[in-house]
């Protein structure tokens, strides 16, 4: 079981040359080089540049580098797809997802143009449709023809596009995230919360991860350099979740209860899927760990 930590998923605009250079020194799992909503039509040849020249350049260690390309129906769409895949991304993401055949198509015109193997798909999940669509949407992951990956959850666009409020408690945004990790676990693929936009917000940001982390988040999508640190921490397993998981885990391994199915551990009746997510837990932190010990790789 090979896990790559996404606690933290910083998007950068593509056309901000001290952001790309400035997330060679945090410490975020992975980063969305963006050339699509936050790069200003006049400006999207110049991010288009500066990303795949920062791409290509390296320096960002162990961080997961992924590009966001315009949709394939706009005026920059197709040339930014070619030159994402001429420095080879670890994932390239496809904007505006509607249904299963927007995820698809880019996965063909990869193929077709010759894209490596390890440049992976994540759809972003930020127009109604692709809510009443994720089912088909996540079940493409069943194929790795579709290179699909991951969903990343697109709050802003879903909430303006449903005119629904956003409020603190994201009444309106949790049934969409609730099917959408659903569909992703059904389907095998990671699963990413939206973005906090009041980023000197520093406990509502906290609350926000927290909230993200119970539905079953796999980590966040991120906008500020000052959100990194609180999000890693909140989207860690903590020692008390990795210690119980070591305690069931070994309960387990004891000969007397090699062929039991249900068993007590401190009073707490432990089935054989909790020592499956206990597993989980355990590799988690373990990946987590092996990041950090290297970090001197990461500057
Ligand atoms: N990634 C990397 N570095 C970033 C960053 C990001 N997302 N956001 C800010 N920084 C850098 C700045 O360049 C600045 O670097 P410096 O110290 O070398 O000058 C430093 O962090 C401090 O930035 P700050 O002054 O606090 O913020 P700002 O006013 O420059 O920018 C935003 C605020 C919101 C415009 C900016 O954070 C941003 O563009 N975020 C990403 C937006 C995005 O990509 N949206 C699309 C997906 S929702
Ligand atoms: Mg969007």
């Amino acid at each position: 079981m090979v896990i790559r930590p996404r606690r933290s998923v910083l998007y950068m605009p593509g056309a901000n040359e001290r952001a790309l250079e400035k997330a060679k020194s945090l410490l975020a799992d992975s980063l969305i080089l963006d050339l699509e909503d936050s790069v200003a039509p006049e400006a999207k040849v110049m991010a288009r540049e500066n990303v795949c020249a920062a791409v290509k350049a390296g320096g960002y260690g162990r961080r997961e580098l992924i590009i966001r390309p315009n949709a394939i129906e706009t005026p920059w769409g197709m040339e930014d797809l070619r030159a994402a895949v001429s420095v080879a991304p670890d994932a390239i993401v496809v904007p505006k997802v509607a249904n299963p055949g927007d995820v698809t198509t880019v996965a063909k015109i990869l193929g077709a143009i010759g894209a490596s193997p390890r440049t992976k798909l994540w759809a972003m999940m930020e127009t109604p449709s692709s809510i009443l669509n994720v089912r088909e949407i996540a079940a493409l992951g069943a194929d790795p023809e579709n290179r699909l990956a991951c969903l990343v959850m697109g709050t802003n666009d879903l909430l303006k596009e449903s005119r629904a409020r956003a409020l603190h408690d994201r009444v309106a945004v949790v049934p969409w995230l609730a099917l959408a990790i659903v569909a992703a676990r059904a389907y095998g693929l990671d699963i990413l919360d939206g973005v906090y936009n009041d980023f000197r917000d520093a406990k509502g940001f906290a609350v926000e991860c927290e909230h993200g982390r119970t539905l079953g988040m796999d980590g966040k999508t991120l906008i500020h350099p000052s959100q990194v640190g609180p999000c890693n921490e909140i989207f860690s397993p903590s020692e008390e979740e990795v210690s119980w998981a070591r305690k069931i885990i070994a309960a387990f391994d004891a000969p007397e209860n090699a062929h039991k199915g249900v068993i007590t551990v401190e009073g707490r009746m432990v089935e054989r899927l909790h020592l499956v997510q206990g597993k989980r837990t355990v590799a988690i932190a373990e990946a987590i760990e092996a990041m950090s010990k290297t970090q001197e790789e990461w500057f």
